[in-house]
């Protein structure tokens, strides 16, 4: 949640980069955008609201003249979203600027007391109150990385946040804490940001920074310090080629792209070390009880995970909402394993949980497709989706490749990794046929009901959890109210609100689930509901039938969730939206 970029170079062109850098962390946060450049002694900064481009056609970032300089990309939480809450923000006298990810949960007290000394506040954001701290100390004499050092102690919260000051022109000094921050080098140039995939391409070496390190770069040289201001050398990890691709390869959005290359994504995620799952599996069959916890798309996953569990491995698994985990956190201790599942692997609420879990001696796995992440160094084992860089919003490839790492490590708890990765290397060319069989014909059915205000996904038993899924895409992307849920309980409350020509959606394969929720497509049928169904068995009480092929019963999830991602995205563009980067909502949620 909002992208930060800071760049030294000795070029005078260092607004270009940083743009381009910002535009690869876009999906972090796009309501509104600024670069602050140091330029011939003096600060320059432009912001405005709208996504980067817009931003960028209104006020030229990428022009402004310096080598040095910072930029943000935002996801508004304090201050709505306007020019002057956009980032980056000043001291009074315009000579710091600051870039923040994160909240200052103590904000307001600092604010008062810094405005009873005079200080002038522009905005109504937590961070404005970062500059104008920094500028205090730098008047007592402090150098910028002293500043920094003194004011991240009294900043409560999680920040990651970049400083400049036109007193020390050729540097960037950064810090952080609970949000991300690397640091990444090359030759003549420094730069920190928010992730990785920002400096793809640019960088030799990259720096993973510690909760409360400091790093001050400038173009010839970067050193980083402890919180407590001590010199300390980090080890430097080798940036990741794969996640150097990041083009839409002629497609018109990344969503679409990111679906259609599913087929070998899904591949991807059997290039596994089986000894790992192996041992994985073992910690799963050993725990006295098991927790996985995750949020959005990655929690669906696992509740797919679950049933797997329980199927194949005969392992009672519960799933907690990672926002929930720490009201759980008495039930945590030393024989409880926590599976952690998390695409970004910086979710804030599943490394809150972690943190908690590994404080009450829990061990900890997971599953997470970016390398280098805070969650990864939090884990003691990890397993990778390998998908490589999804940077739609809406999670689609790495939710398919989660059910297949939760496919292996169950089959693993039986000794049959082997053959599970045949099965999901064959259902990889099953995947492939459901969006041949139905791009064009979903793309179709949104025409009729591109118009409608609600839609219900039903589904039982293992499918339940693509039912939420699916309802989850079309929500978030195409903005129509959508609720997923097992079949069996529509009769429970939700009945009441369909009527006639309310669209359900249901997810009815030939498995153990088929009988009964046919039964309930009849019921919601018959109080006027129009039934799309996903099915490789077609039905006359189907108003459309969306075919998928027939898989393994445990494999179905994998094959019919493609159709209902296919269903969101052409929904939300008939609808005009951009599946992208839906309003209000970002990639990786790095705030409470
Ligand atoms: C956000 C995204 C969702 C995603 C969720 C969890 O809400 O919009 O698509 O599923 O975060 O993200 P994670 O990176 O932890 O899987």
């Amino acid at each position: 949640m909002c992208g930060i970029i800071g760049y030294c170079s000795k070029n005078g062109k260092a607004s270009q980069v940083i743009f381009e850098d910002l535009k690869r962390m876009e999906y972090r946060g796009y309501d509104s955008s600024g670069v602050a450049m140091i330029s011939d002694g003096k600060l320059l900064v432009k912001k405005g609201v709208g996504k980067l481009e817009e931003v960028n056609r209104k006020y030229k970032l990428d022009k402004i003249p310096g080598s040095v300089g910072i930029g943000h990309t935002r996801w508004a939480t304090h201050g709505g979203v306007t020019q002057i809450n956009t980032h980056p923000h000043c001291d009074c006298r315009n000579e710091i600027a600051v870039i923040h990810n994160g909240i200052v949960d103590n904000y307001q007290e600092l604010r008062k007391d810094l405005i009873k000394r005079k200080h002038r506040f522009l905005s109504e954001t937590d961070t404005e109150v970062i500059p104008h701290m920094l500028e205090d100390e730098m008047k007592r004499g402090r150098s910028l990385e002293e500043a920094v050092m003194a004011v991240a102690p009294r900043l409560e919260g999680s920040y990651a946040f970049l400083a400049i000051s036109t007193n020390e022109p050729g540097k960037v000094v950064g810090t952080r804490k609970g949000s991300p921050l690397v640091v990444g080098l090359g030759k003549n140039k420094a730069f920190a940001a928010s992730d990785s995939m920002a400096l793809a391409g640019q960088i030799d070496q990259l720096y993973m920074m510690g909760e409360g390190e400091i790093a001050v770069l400038t173009a010839d040289k970067t050193v980083f310090f402890d919180s407590t201001g001590r010199p300390i050398s980090k080890k430097a990890t080798k940036p990741d080629a794969v996640w150097n691709d990041n083009n839409k390869e002629g497609y018109e959005y990344f969503m679409l792209k990111e679906i259609m290359e599913q087929p070998d994504t899904l591949l991807a995620a059997t290039h596994q070390d089986k000894d790992v799952f192996t041992a994985v599996a073992l910690d799963v069959l050993r725990a006295d009880q098991i927790i996985v916890t995750a949020c959005g798309s990655s929690r669906y996953a696992a509740l797919v995970g679950r049933y797997l569990f329980s199927s194949v491995g005969k392992k009672f698994c519960e799933v907690v909402m990672a926002s929930e985990f720490q009201y759980f956190a008495e039930s945590v201790s030393r024989n409880t394993l926590v599976l952690a599942i998390s695409q970004s692997g910086e979710t804030l609420d599943v490394i809150d949980g972690v943190e908690l879990a590994r404080k009450a001696g829990a061990r900890i796995v997971s599953i997470i497709n970016r390398p280098q992440s805070l969650l990864g160094e939090l884990s003691h084992n990890v397993l990778y989706l390998n998908c490589g860089p999804e940077i739609g919003v809406a999670a689609t490839k790495s939710f398919l490749n989660q059910l297949a790492i939760f496919y292996l490590l169950a089959f693993s708890m039986v000794h049959s990794f082997d053959m599970a990765v045949d099965n999901i290397r064959k259902v990889s060319r099953q995947v492939a046929r459901a969006i041949d069989w139905n791009n064009d014909v979903i793309a179709g059915i949104t025409k009729e009901y591109h118009d409608k205000n609600d839609f219900y996904y039903i589904a039982r038993g293992i499918n339940f959890a693509i039912a939420s899924e699916g309802a989850l895409k079309l929500k978030e992307i195409s903005y129509i109210h959508a609720e997923g849920m097992p079949a069996g309980e529509l009769k429970h409350g939700t009945l009441s609100l369909i009527e006639e020509g309310t669209p359900v959606l249901v997810i009815c394969p030939g498995d153990f689930t088929y009988k009964e929720t046919l039964g309930n497509a009849i019921e919601a049928k018959a109080r006027g509901a129009r039934i799309i169904a996903v099915s490789d068995v077609n039905n006359e009480v189907y108003d459309h039938w969306i075919r998928i092929p027939r898989v393994h019963d445990l494999l179905y999830p994998m094959v019919s969730v493609v159709p209902l991602q296919l269903l969101a995205y052409h929904m939300a563009t008939r609808r005009g939206r951009n599946p992208d980067m839906p309003r209000n909502l970002a990639k990786s949620v790095t705030v409470r």
